[in-house]
């Protein structure tokens, strides 16, 4: 399986082979594209996707000692996404196929992520509680069986990976912010400043982290002083620590909730902040004490990357969820519900928002 990542700034190629495993994988990334503008500029972004699919392709046959005809599938992240970025991995996935005459299959962005974890530990089963942690999502799903996931909690507003990404710009960080403000945290002094933990004690799974960058904003106003520069190094640094402290706190807390309202006993994390070690600490400590398991996917596979959607595909034909189609009526779908993924949502079945 052949698959195809191009969601937002990451081109993503990877080949997956159900018995052999991963056989290839290259991963272009956008960083330093976008750092200039302090975020993704779409338009650059599906710009750089054709410029770089078809080489990162090349490379990772090479890497397989596979040629396209060697295939059996082609997959490609249907979306959610950047339509634009989708269009060019759907597009070039679906014209490879056709010169290939191999069938073609679209992949959930976030399911891919949801997987991730059990490509490198295919052992890992269903049931599981998934923390989904990344720029666009905050989610705590129950995962019962493959394809089917319910939501237990999101986030009302900012994304846990937003959160990190808009503190970080405020404490004159560069893009992307989470792991520049992991690292300014980890010459943070711990419990310089308090801040916020929106939701923590409350009944329900639900995230808020909007207030977060208002309480941020604040602070670096009053260090900052009068003409408005920015706070000393140091204070910068405990800020930094601080905002790390309370967007972890929130994910680590409402992830345990969730293990003890499903009595399940299995944690699965994935997405971009799934990178965050801070995080990753508090997940263990929680998990240990309520006798579950925790799984990450390894740093590489946290953020977006092509095993991810090849796995999934795979995953999903195997299990007899996905049709391949051979029409190459290829189409995308930049907002599409994780939930509405059900077994009959074979790639093509809705049209596309594009
Ligand atoms: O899953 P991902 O690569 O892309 C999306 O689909 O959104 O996640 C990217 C997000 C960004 O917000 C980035 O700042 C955050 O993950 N991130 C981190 C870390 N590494 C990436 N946040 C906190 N700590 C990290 N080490
Ligand atoms: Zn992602």
């Amino acid at each position: 399986m052949l698959g195809i990542e191009t969601s937002c700034d990451e081109t993503g190629i990877a080949v997956y082979d159900s018995r052999d495993g991963l056989l290839g994988q290259a991963l272009h990334s956008q960083i330093a594209l976008h750092r200039d503008y302090g975020g993704v500029v779409p338009e650059l972004a599906s710009r750089d996707h054709i410029a770089r699919v078809l080489p990162l392709v090349d490379e990772v046959l090479e890497q397989a000692r596979l040629d396209l005809r060697d295939l059996d599938a082609i997959a490609y992240t249907r979306g959610p996404g950047l339509a634009g970025a989708l269009l060019v991995g759907a597009g070039v996935a679906a014209a490879l196929a056709m010169a290939a005459d191999l069938p073609l299959l679209g992949v959930h962005h976030l399911e891919g992520h949801l997987l991730s974890p059990l490509l490198a530990q295919p052992e890992l089963g269903f049931p599981f509680v998934a923390l989904l942690v990344s720029g666009g999502h905050t989610m705590l799903l129950r995962a019962s069986e493959l394809g089917r996931y319910e939501l237990m909690g999101e986030t009302v507003d900012d994304a846990a990976g937003e959160a990190f990404d808009k503190s970080a710009k405020l404490l004159g960080l560069g893009y992307p912010g989470g792991p520049e403000l992991a690292r300014l945290a980890a010459r943070g002094r711990a419990g310089a400043f308090e801040l916020p933990r929106p939701k923590l004690h409350s009944e329900d799974l639900d995230f808020s982290f909007a207030g977060l960058k208002t309480a941020v904003l604040t602070r670096v106003r009053q260090l900052g002083g009068a003409d408005g520069a920015p706070p000393p190094e140091q204070q910068r640094a405990d800020l930094a620590a601080a905002t790390q402290e309370a967007i972890t706190d929130v994910l680590a807390a409402k992830a345990a909730a969730a293990l003890r309202r499903s009595g399940l006993r299995t944690l699965v994390v994935a997405g971009g902040v799934g990178a965050n070690l801070r995080l990753r600490e508090k997940l263990d400590a929680a998990c240990a004490t309520l006798g579950a398991r925790v799984h990450y996917p390894p740093l590489q596979w946290c953020t977006d990357n092509g095993p991810m959607i090849a796995y999934a595909a795979c995953r999903r034909l195997q299990a007899g969820l996905a049709r391949a189609r051979h029409d190459y009526a290829f189409d995308i779908q930049p907002r599409w519900d994780l939930s509405e993924l059900g077994v009959d949502a074979a790639p093509g079945g809705r049209a596309s928002e594009a």
